[in-house]
């Protein structure tokens, strides 16, 4: 075992992330933050107790913090930290309506770990995800490399699995990718999608791969809106957990990410989802698929519209 990662924020998306990387039972620590007074270390002492049931050794902390930096002392010199501090969005609102008030709080919280934990590498999961990782990138003065954001991971699981239900295959010989923005241009990539190997446009129509795409684009608010109170967690945390367990791990493993480009399929000086391979560094490099035009098209407009956003960020 080696290695500590603190978890910032202990809602559903940070306490369930926290959980599942003490399962892996690799890290020595995992501390669990939040400005709730004792949430984190009541949760970290229940997250503890199932440690003899579960069979893992890893310690959880609980801690603590203020928005001026109190607390963060107990997650000093952490290997890795995800950033899941903000607000989550209700029915009806899109990712972007949060980006005034979580900006507040991610920029504060990446001063804070980038003080504490200088040599960290960050993951980035509030949202709007791709604003939010570019800004935990300016806020925190950290290489382009050791800052990256969880969305990729995310989406393509959920057209993993949604073509896999339509289907009625297992999940494990279905592989699907997901590019771009976390957003309204989020570009789900048919032309990299196989079932047992073969083609999905082998399986399904045109029309019942967009329909198939369109609901991964909604995959997260469909959950918003049902569950009224919140959004999706469990596979969230299961992304991010993984690329945490990536990056200590360094091993080098390629995911789908939010990831700092520069020059890739000729877009520069953007965060945006694409595949990169991830290790102790963080980003060790961009790894660039071959599209069609039309997809190629697709993430032009993505980085453009999340361009336009990151600029705007450095202001809020
Ligand atoms: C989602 C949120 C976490 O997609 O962005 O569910």
């Amino acid at each position: 075992m080696a290695g500590r990662v603190t978890v910032v924020g202990a809602g559903f998306y940070g306490s369930t992330t926290a959980l599942r990387l003490a399962e892996y039972n690799i890290f020595d620590e995992v501390i669990l933050t939040d400005i709730v007074e004792g949430k984190p270390e009541g949760l970290a002492l229940d997250m503890n107790q199932s440690r003899s049931i579960e069979g893992f050794e890893t310690l959880l902390i609980g801690a603590t913090t203020t928005p001026e930096g109190a607390g963060y002392e107990k997650t000093a010199d952490s290997d890795v930290v995800v950033i899941t501090a903000g607000l989550p969005r209700k029915p009806g609102m899109s990712r972007m309506d949060l980006i005034g008030v979580n900006a507040g709080i991610v920029r504060g919280v990446a001063e804070n770990v980038a003080k504490h934990s200088p040599k960290a590498v960050i993951i980035v999961v509030s949202n709007p995800l791709d604003e939010m990782t570019a800004l935990a990138q300016i806020a925190s003065a950290f290489p382009y490399n050791r800052v990256m954001g969880q969305a990729g991971m995310l989406d393509t699981a959920r057209f993993t699995n949604f073509v896999a239900t339509k289907l009625g295959v297992k999940v494990s010989v279905v592989e699907t990718l997901t590019l771009g923005s976390h957003g309204d241009t989020m570009v789900p990539v048919p032309s990299r999608c196989r079932v047992n190997g073969k083609p999905l446009s082998e399986l399904l129509s045109a029309p019942e791969i967009e329909e198939l795409v369109v609901k991964t684009r909604n995959g997260g608010a469909e959950i918003v809106a049902l569950l009224k109170t919140g959004s999706a967690y469990y596979a969230p945390s299961a992304a991010a957990a993984r690329m945490a367990k990536a990056v200590i791990e360094d091993s080098g493993a390629v995911m789908p990410v939010c990831a700092w480009v520069d020059g890739e399929y000729g877009i520069s000086g953007v965060y945006l989802g694409v595949e990169a391979e991830i290790g102790k560094s963080g980003i060790r490099k961009v790894v660039e698929t071959k599209l069609t035009d039309s997809e190629l098209a697709e993430l032009k407009v993505a980085a453009e519209a999340v361009r336009a956003k990151q600029a705007d960020v450095k202001n809020l």
